[in-house]
């Protein structure tokens, strides 16, 4: 969910909405702002997109100009404009983002005084909580102190009050808050992001604090009233930074800057002068780490999985691996001092920083490699290896994934050197392959008439088998996901080798099977495992490289063929084709390519 509101001498509505549309990509079930006209509470909200409640601002404005508004990613209580936020009475109305576990306590608690639900939501219990308190004679900073004290959960809340113009209060326990600086004018919302356009200088709230905001100014407190001090920090994302350029979705966009995002990342992580992998000072040692443990959630675990063939491979580091909802609760024996690595866009996921948490209390070093690095999963790191990928918009994740890909390449050279299982001359090679990479990411673009063409066979299809062996498996499974997601076929990606203990069954004309194939020392054996699948009459779609491309036309019904890379990198670059692939067949069947339903980029409950 995201949260966006303002107090100031201007026209609430349009700066909420505005700030709504940015934070879109965090949840789109339904949507709403408050407003104080005339010192009373007024609302508009409506179900689905953004879009629905724009168009019933235009037949119904809200005027004011202290103002909330909130975009939903449901969790308690379907989708309906009834759930949908604003939730309030005649004395507040509060957004809220995140899931507040103890509110049916609450609920019957204020039930028993007399307090009366209109809605499913458990964030109508802080609002009625807040009502509760203000009806019994209290402020309304002190009755929203008090309610804050009794929650319990993940939250980002804000709130205003009827008869208080210019009065908004803001709270945040393990949810991320931002409030904005302006001239006359105080902002708050889920990130930076949504604050761009209108203000660059920004206070990270953090967990447990409280905000009382005026035109004037902020006050930050405990949620026991004690004065805060929290600095202004001035952030690089500007208005621009986040258009769609020309391109029909983000996505599209998004994907047109792989080379761009992996040559930056690169220029953050390799010494130009030295041509080294350059890392920031760990409070650590890579040399002795016991083990390593990644973990992550949707495609980042998928960058994570890449991440273990090459930490073992070549640095020779013992890797674990899981999903964070899975590693969180299997409590699995873990060595005290081993290393963890979170991978996460935009650092707020709420699976992987309760994974996060458990680590740390089990003594394991943290390195998350995030995109957001003024995210709560920084925060709460050791240290971070920032993704220099910008606003990913689209809720498939693009160009954020390559990135990860490109830190993890550049740690598994720095771990491997540490440990003494890469040379001079095997860093050299290895640096020099991905050094190579933005151009050759660039090259892929010009398949995008194949990618077209095998879109259109892939768009018939109901379901999709994607495969792959070595590192090239979890980029089949990148590929299956971002299918999935996008264009609502069903696909399943498996190990190359793996299909015929089981999926092979599946295989006739009406299965497509994709597979990710360049010519690394696995391709003889992949093909094998595609001449199984053609001998049942499977058709194939085969993403290889020029070197491989004369063997795999000759049994394959579609080929694209894309630069031939070093084995080291070929994961990063045969990723680009088969988001592309997915895009495309996304386009061909008209979904909502950047806003797939049920659908958020951030997923900010367990
Ligand atoms: C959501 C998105 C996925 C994303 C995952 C992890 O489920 O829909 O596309 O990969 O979260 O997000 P993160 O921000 O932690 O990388």
């Amino acid at each position: 969910c995201g949260i966006c509101g303002v107090v100031g001498l201007r026209h609430a509505t349009p700066i909420v909405l505005e700030g709504l549309r940015r934070l879109e990509y965090r949840g789109y079930d339904s949507a709403g702002i408050a407003t104080l006209v005339d010192g009373r509470v007024e609302r508009r909200r409506a179900a689905g997109k953004l879009d629905n409640l724009a168009s019933l601002l235009e037949r119904e404005p809200l005027a004011g100009k202290t103002g909330i508004g909130h975009t939903r990613w449901a969790t308690h209580g379907a989708p309906t404009t009834c759930n949908a936020h604003p939730h309030g009475t005649q004395r507040v109305a509060i957004v809220h983002n995140g899931i507040i576990e103890n509110f049916e306590t609450l609920r019957q608690e204020l039930e028993a005084a007399g307090q009366v639900f209109e809605t499913e939501t458990d964030s109508e219990t802080i609002a009625l909580l807040v009502d509760y308190y203000l009806q019994q004679g209290l402020s309304p900073r002190n009755s929203a102190l008090k309610a804050l004290k009794r929650l319990e959960g993940a939250y980002a809340i804000a709130m205003i009050f009827a008869g208080h113009e210019g009065l908004m209060i803001g709270a945040c326990n393990n949810a991320p808050l931002a409030v904005g600086f302006g001239d006359d004018e105080l902002f708050l919302g889920s990130d930076s992001l949504a604050l761009a356009p209108l203000t660059r200088r920004i206070t990270y709230m953090e967990n447990g604090d409280c905000v009382v905001i005026t035109p004037q100014g902020a006050e930050f407190m405990t949620f026991d009233g004690t004065p805060l001090v929290r600095p202004v920090q001035i952030t690089a994302l500007t208005a621009g930074s986040i258009g769609k350029d020309g391109y029909r979705h983000y996505m599209e966009k998004e994907l047109h800057e792989h080379p761009l995002v992996i040559g930056q990342t690169l220029q953050r992580m390799i010494d130009p002068a030295t041509r080294k992998v350059t890392l920031p000072d760990l409070p650590f040692d890579l040399a002795t780490v016991p083990r390593a443990v990644i973990t992550a959630c949707g495609s980042a675990f998928y960058a994570g999985m890449v991440g273990r063939y090459w930490l073992e491979e070549i640095a020779r580091l013992p890797v674990d691996i899981d999903v964070a909802s899975e590693m969180r609760y299997r409590n699995p024996p873990l060595t005290p001092g081993s290393l963890g690595l979170l991978i996460s866009q935009s650092g707020e996921t709420a699976d992987t920083l309760a994974a996060l948490r458990s680590l740390r209390a089990d003594a394991i070093h943290i390195l998350s490699v995030l995109n957001v690095e003024h995210s709560t999963m920084a925060r709460e790191s050791d240290v971070i290896l920032g993704t220099v990928a910008g606003p990913e918009i689209s809720v498939a994740s693009t160009k954020a994934f390559t990135a990860q890909l490109t830190i993890l390449a550049c740690l598994t050279i720095a771990t491997a050197r540490a440990r003494g299982k890469l040379d001079p001359l095997g860093e050299e090679e290895l640096v020099a392959a991905l050094m190579d990479l933005p151009s050759r990411a660039a090259e892929v673009f010009n398949q995008g008439a194949a990618i077209r063409q095998m879109a259109s066979i892939v768009a018939e299809a109901r379901d999709v088998l994607y495969l792959g062996r070595g590192s090239m498996f979890p980029v089949a499974m990148e590929g299956a996901l971002k299918l999935k997601e996008i264009s609502y076929i069903h696909a399943e990606a498996y190990a190359a080798g793996e299909m015929k203990h089981g999926p092979i069954s599946l295989i006739d004309r009406t299965v497509p099977i994709v597979a990710s194939v360049p010519s690394t020392p696995l391709f003889d054996k992949t093909l094998s495992n595609l001449q199984e699948a053609k001998a049942r009459g499977g058709r194939l779609l085969v993403f290889t490289d020029t070197e491989g491309a004369e063997r795999v036309s000759a049994i394959a019904e579609q080929v694209v063929v894309l630069p031939r890379v070093h084995d080291f990198v070929a994961p990063i670059l045969q990723t680009i084709p088969v988001q592309m692939l997915a895009y495309e067949v996304a386009v061909l069947k008209g979904t909502d390519v950047d806003q797939p339903r049920n659908l958020a980029k951030s997923v900010t409950v367990e």
